[in-house]
């Protein structure tokens, strides 16, 4: 595709010098909505930095952060076009074109980092790449942001009901709306990038997120309480455009997938260590009440959200929630 090289048209060049000629000129454009300093910023970074290194600069990562190219409302209508080549969004995001998925939402699926690291690099992860059957789409693997926890402007959320008649931004995804309608709370689905606003203006009382996203896009400076409650995953997708991936030469793909391997690596120590550095910035930095989620309160919620396994259960099979809750490494 002409995409991603342009080959100057010389006549006098031999086959080999030919071959040299267009994978000289591989530019992977890469998009995401998060700030730099940020799991899935920084282990962008880390990858177009071996993917450099790995193809000796034969192959460029462009980085395009914070949604300046595109929101996460757009990017992987851009993904599938050929616009970039790479994006890496929240599974949550995905569940329309991957119904599987859903499983990965459920709240309190993952109760360890070990388990997500068993889920997202092991033998569960190639399964769950697998699932994607949209032909314009290639899935390298999964990358990680941590824990997602709860904050309002309104109340400290700690029993079910401190959510009742609450409004909080959601991403987009079936899983993460029924979770909060199973609270009695309203949801409001918007991109990333808008939250920080809808916050301040006090358009909606709270949202969840990781410490991360949290700290680096400032939404704590917007609420009073937050609650420590792991009560979801959130993980990204990194997908390729698959045209794309397919043009490429035999030997950069393999040079790539390596990359992929060693930041996905990188990143999953990275984001348990970026988080709870950023928990206490948050705590040094700010007035925000922080709570922890009792064991006790924590099965109020498992409780609340029974409903909802059953549905999943119902709708993709207990199989691969057992295999979610019990990954093999
Ligand atoms: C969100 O929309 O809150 C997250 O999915 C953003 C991200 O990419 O971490």
């Amino acid at each position: 595709g002409y995409y991603f090289y342009q080959y100057n048209g010389s006549q006098s060049l031999s086959y080999d010098d030919e071959q040299e000629e267009l994978k000289s000129h591989i530019t992977i454009r890469f998009s995401h909505v998060v700030a730099e300093n940020t799991p899935k910023g920084l282990a962008a970074q880390k990858f177009a930095e071996l993917v450099s290194e790995k193809t000796k600069g034969q192959v460029k990562v462009e980085i395009y952060q914070n949604g300046v190219l595109y929101s996460d409302d757009d990017e992987y209508e851009a993904l599938q076009n050929g616009d970039i080549q790479m994006i890496a969004p929240s599974f949550s995001k995905l569940i329309d074109t991957v119904p599987e998925w859903k499983v990965l939402d459920l709240p309190f699926i993952f109760e360890r980092e070990t388990q997500a690291k068993a889920v997202f690099t092991g033998e569960t992860s190639e399964q769950l790449l697998s699932m994607i059957t949209d032909p314009k789409v290639t899935g390298l693997g999964f990358w990680s942001n941590g824990f997602k926890q709860m904050t309002s402007n309104k109340t400290a959320l700690l029993e079910p009901d401190d959510f009742q008649g609450q409004t909080f931004r959601v991403m987009p995804g079936p899983i993460i709306a029924e979770q909060f309608r199973l609270l009695k709370a309203n949801t409001i689905v918007m991109s990333f990038n808008e939250v920080y606003q809808v916050l301040e203006t006090k358009k909606i009382d709270g949202q969840e997120n990781t410490l991360s996203n949290i700290y680096s896009n400032r939404l704590y400076k917007v609420q009073q309480h937050l609650t420590i409650s792991n009560h979801g995953y959130l993980g990204y997708a990194v997908m390729v455009n698959q045209e794309f991936w397919e043009n490429l030469p035999d030997d950069i793909q393999k040079k790539i997938q390596q990359a992929m391997i060693e930041t996905t690596k990188w990143n999953m120590k990275e984001s348990v260590h970026m988080n709870a550095q950023q928990l206490q910035e948050i705590q040094k930095n700010s007035p925000i009440q922080i709570h922890y989620l009792t064991e006790q309160q924590k099965q109020k919620w498992l409780q609340t959200f029974q409903p909802l396994y059953q549905k999943v259960e119902n709708e993709v099979g207990n199989e691969l929630i057992k295999q979610i809750q019990f990954p093999s490494d």
